[in-house]
């Protein structure tokens, strides 16, 4: 008797007093974000024929545009992704198009951390963590080394050389899931510890199954704390970064974004549950 009410009471005491809030969630809607058009001839829509869940979702799309040589973003944008030392979960769902082309394979950009790195003069926009597709695969990846004010660019634009003390950047990809399709939902959630040293982590799970852990490694710039965006949506980056080209014949690309989260719980980026 004493050892089950010894029990019922620890087990009262660890019940948490509040429930913990996500600090943002978008179940598929226009209101909420940060007012940025899409660029070229990009479209960004609150839709009601093709959700995740509830009575609406989020359509961006991208048309490709021969001579063209500046970029195709169609994203949503969520000013406050993180600080450098932040640990926060971020989730959203995802769908491309039935007749996605992914033959020849080329980049198409789905989620990203970015921040201004303009006042560094080494860079401008600075992408650390993105969320793209090449061919099936759906790849993510980390940026590591140093962009801070008032110290030397790397020379000749080479961005991976960080000797001596110079501002420089690198990045690793990894691959989440081998076999991507078209018209069907992929519910992802992602875990990151943003740190600069070899203290950070970064876990994903797609439709709550893991597909990448890493622990104790650096997952960020050091950077003087600046805020970074996380934003969703589409960027058809390859058609910029491959020469301006458009590989194979499909220059119309959509994809659908619904129920989208940040929070410190796993729930609070779960597009199941937020
Ligand atoms: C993920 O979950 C959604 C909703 O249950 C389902 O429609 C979809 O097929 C799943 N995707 C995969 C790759 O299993």
């Amino acid at each position: 008797m004493l050892i089950q009410s010894l029990t019922l009471a620890l087990g009262l005491l660890s019940l948490p007093t509040t429930h913990a809030v996500p600090e943002f969630a978008n179940h598929g809607t226009t209101s909420g974000w940060v007012d940025v058009k899409p660029e070229a001839q990009g479209t960004k829509a609150e839709v009601t024929n093709v959700v995740y869940r509830g009575t609406t979702g989020l359509k961006v799309t991208q048309t490709f545009i021969p001579g063209y040589q500046d970029r195709y973003h169609s994203e949503y944008v969520y000013n406050n992704g993180y600080k450098r030392g932040d640990t926060k979960f971020y989730g959203f769902a995802f769908r491309l198009a039935d007749a996605w082309e992914f033959d020849p394979p080329q980049s198409f950009n789905i989620a990203q951390f970015i921040a201004d790195f303009g006042d560094t003069k080494c860079d401008d926009w600075s992408p650390t963590t993105m969320v793209y597709l090449r061919g099936r695969t759906l790849y993510s990846r980390v940026k590591t080394g140093q962009l801070l004010p008032g110290k030397p660019c790397p020379p000749d634009n080479d961005k991976g050389d960080c000797s001596g003390g110079k501002n420089c950047q690198n990045t690793r990809e990894f691959a989440l899931k081998t076999d991507i399709d078209g018209g069907v939902w992929y519910r992802m959630t992602f875990q990151i510890t943003w740190k600069s040293d070899a203290t950070g982590q970064f876990k994903t799970w797609i439709n709550g199954t893991k597909v990448h852990e890493e622990f104790n490694i650096p997952t960020t710039l050091l950077d003087d704390n600046r805020e970074f965006s996380f934003r969703v949506g589409l960027y058809a980056n390859g058609w910029h970064d491959d020469n301006h080209q458009m590989k194979g014949s499909q220059g119309f690309r959509q994809v659908w974004i619904d129920e989208v989260g940040v929070g410190s719980e796993f729930k609070d980026a779960d597009s199941d549950r937020l």
